[in-house]
């Protein structure tokens, strides 16, 4: 009897021991695969780091776990592009960017200044720019080191979007889809908005959330892209905060363009904002609401598309047009609103990641996120309503879209975002 309860005990702790040992072997098969990820390529991993990260002339820790280097401003990334071997930085715009702007301010006090969390730590000396360190975690979390920094893009997907009589093709990269005000047709040398700032659940770390103003032009598998905006994506920052981003590409993003300065292209000349820099506050449900003003204009004496933060009427820099095929002078396509990506997309379960606020269009004020005074620049160089301009909402059981006024003699806000998955979006 005594003998046998022994060996029940000895059994249960063999059991016990083998769960432990299961346990532990296939831990350490995680545990390897996650610090390898590219067998055999540690040193390619040094050097990527050596080429994307430039020398520094003072580098700061911000509290948000960010590095920042304040990088010379004649030795920045952009100047590594061939096509700007020869390249004379431009340090401000031909002309006064605020002319023919007749756009108000936010007046009510849903607005903030545009503010960053690493200032709080320091600032760049002059004749630099502040740049987000790459750190080895960050690549080795990214799909692959090749495209660490770009868009997981191969195939572009044609949606037709009818305006009036009509009717546009509108590139969508696959895994994406959007909730935004369209207008396309005519020829724009600028747009701008005041975006609403919010922090939406990105669910898993291969996927992303944008609010953005994108200026197109080109045949939609082929075509060159500017976007602005704010951002949650975990594959190129790491964590989940909402940051400031850049983006272009001069081929739907297969193989050109990178998000911030990641890859040559952008030529930045302020020295105070960060780009993939986190911003602070966000917008609460039923509380204050903060927002970013960002606009960008084409200058035909420089020839470069200045980025301006236009609260503060900062230069924060250019992309100049020898990058670029069909931007190289105007855009056709200019959108506001937001894009998630997701390697799921379109599958069953579809993401839960969400856009905007995570809210509907329709929950309006403090509760879904919304675009403010969308404006184009045309050739009479006076920014307008965009005019005619319709949301486009290809999967709007997921992420909607609406333009709505309060009252009927105010403009619109666009709202626009979603939970994505639910009831109506399995
Ligand atoms: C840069 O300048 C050199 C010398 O003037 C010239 O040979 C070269 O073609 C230029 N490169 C570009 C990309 O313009
Ligand atoms: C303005 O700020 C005050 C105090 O912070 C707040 O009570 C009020 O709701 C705010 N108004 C708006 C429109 O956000
Ligand atoms: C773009 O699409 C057209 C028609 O679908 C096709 O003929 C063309 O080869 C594509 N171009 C690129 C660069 O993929
Ligand atoms: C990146 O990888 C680390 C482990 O190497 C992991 O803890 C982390 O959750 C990953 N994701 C992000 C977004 O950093
Ligand atoms: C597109 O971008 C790539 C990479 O920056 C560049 O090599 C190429 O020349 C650009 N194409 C055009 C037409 O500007």
């Amino acid at each position: 009897m005594l003998l046998s309860n022994f060996m029940i005990t000895r059994v249960k702790e063999m059991v016990i021991f083998l769960v432990l040992l299961y346990i532990a072997s296939s831990s350490a098969v995680v545990v390897g695969k996650q610090s390898n990820p590219f067998p055999g390529e540690e040193l390619q991993v040094e050097a990527k780091l050596r080429l994307l990260n430039k020398p520094f002339v003072k580098s700061i820790q911000s509290e948000d776990g960010d590095i920042i280097d304040c990088v010379d401003l004649y030795k920045q990334p952009a100047l590594d592009h061939p096509l700007l071997k020869n390249h004379s930085i431009r340090i401000s715009p031909s002309f006064d960017p605020t002319n023919g702007d007749s756009s108000t301010p936010l007046i009510l006090n849903y607005s903030l200044p545009f503010s960053q969390v690493w200032r709080r730590s320091g600032s760049c000396p002059d004749g630099t720019i502040p740049i987000r360190r790459v750190l080895k975690h960050h690549l080795l979390n990214a799909s692959s080191l090749e495209r660490y920094g770009k868009k997981n893009t191969n195939v572009i997907t044609k949606r037709d979007f009818r305006m009036l009589e009509h009717t546009f093709a509108v590139g969508i990269e696959n895994y994406h889809t959007a909730a935004a005000l369209i207008t396309a047709g005519y020829s724009y040398i600028g747009a701008k908005a005041d975006i609403n700032v919010w922090n939406p659940r990105v669910e898993a770390d291969d996927e992303y959330s944008t609010a953005q103003i994108w200026l197109r032009n080109g045949p939609f598998n082929n075509s060159d892209s500017i976007e602005f905006g704010w951002i949650v994506n975990p594959s190129v920052y790491g964590d989940r905060q909402t940051r400031l981003f850049i983006y272009w590409t001069n081929d739907s993003g297969k193989s050109t363009g990178c998000f911030d300065l990641l890859c040559p292209g952008f030529v930045q000349v302020n020295k105070d904002i960060l780009l993939g820099g986190t911003i602070y506050p966000t917008s609460a449900f039923h509380g204050q609401q903060y927002h970013i003003s960002l606009e960008v204009v084409r200058d035909f004496d420089q020839n470069v598309w200045w980025l301006i933060s236009s609260t503060d009427n900062i230069m924060i820099g250019y992309w100049p047009c020898d990058i670029f095929s069909y931007l190289y002078n105007i855009a056709v396509i200019v959108e506001w609103g937001g894009d998630v990506y997701s390697p799921r997309m379109h599958q069953e379960p579809h993401t839960a990641t969400a856009m905007g606020s995570s809210n509907f269009a329709s929950d309006h004020w403090s509760f879904a996120c919304f675009i403010h005074q969308p404006r184009i620049k045309d050739y009479s160089m006076t920014y307008k309503y965009p005019y005619p301009s319709f949301p486009f909402t290809p999967d709007v059981n997921c992420y909607s879209g609406e333009n709505y006024a309060e009252t009927l003699f105010t403009e619109p806000l666009f709202y626009f975002g979603g939970p994505g998955r639910n009831l109506y979006c399995p």
